[in-house]
């Protein structure tokens, strides 16, 4: 079995990922590997990666709108799609996290002082376990941009960050899920620092009517791939 560094060396010039250091986006110079990558013992490719018992997930995990008394505030929207190996098949029974900011762009974390309302009525974290076809799906309402302090004026597109584990330990990816057509994507260096433009592409998600449920909530497909030649690119 293959790494994703050998398959990067593989595809020579490709840009899949995006580099440990991308001075564009400021933050990654202070998280940037200073040393030298530690080989790994051989055989870790191999471990499977943790697994989340059932037992342990709420049943409104999977709906952010539904956590607090309230109905937050906000777009009701549907993200639902499979998480997939390399090869296409669906990955089942693995925990896939979510966070997000609200439909103001705020998040509700205390770090976080952008001067937009908080909801009392949402949180934006949610989970759920994969289906046997590698399904999952989330009940949530549209984040909002919000700015930050990147560079003078800098906003980031409407994006939910994404956490899963695939099969193995390598297969493990944070990631960021991007809405089609948004406007600061060229202004965006997160979005940016993923220099391949079909690799980008891999991080957005599409609309689908099919998800929808009408009269109440749009719908948005997003498949996340773990391994293989067009994995979903990796959150730096
Ligand atoms: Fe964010």
């Amino acid at each position: 079995m293959t790494t994703r560094v050998e398959e990067l060396e593989e595809v020579e010039g490709a840009s899949l990922d995006p580099p440990y250091d991308y001075p564009a986006y400021r933050s990654t110079a202070l998280r940037a590997p200073k040393r030298p990558f530690l080989v790994l013992p051989a055989g870790l490719e191999a471990r499977s990666a943790p697994v989340f018992g059932e037992e342990r997930l709420g049943q409104l995990d999977a709906d952010l709108t539904r956590q607090h008394p309230g109905a937050p505030l906000g777009e009701r929207i549907v993200v639902a799609g499979r998480l997939l190996d390399g090869e296409g098949r669906p990955i089942a029974g693995k925990l896939v996290e979510v966070w997000q900011a609200n439909a103001a762009g705020r998040y509700a974390h205390s770090v976080d002082d952008h001067p937009a309302p908080l909801d009392p009525n949402f949180t934006g974290y949610g989970r759920c376990l994969t289906g046997p076809g590698g399904e999952y799906r989330f009940l949530t309402v549209k984040p909002g941009s919000y700015p930050w302090a990147n560079h003078p004026n800098a906003w980031r597109p409407a994006h939910i960050h994404f956490s899963v584990f695939g099969r193995s330990f390598p297969e493990r990816l944070v990631t960021q899920m991007y809405f089609p057509g948004d406007p600061l994507f060229p202004y965006d260096p997160i979005f940016n620092s993923v220099g391949d433009p079909s690799a980008r592409a891999r991080m957005v998600s599409h609309f689908d009517l099919e998800l929808t449920e009408p009269g109440f909530a749009l719908g948005y497909r997003y498949d996340i791939v773990v391994g293989g030649r067009r994995p979903t690119p990796v959150d730096r």
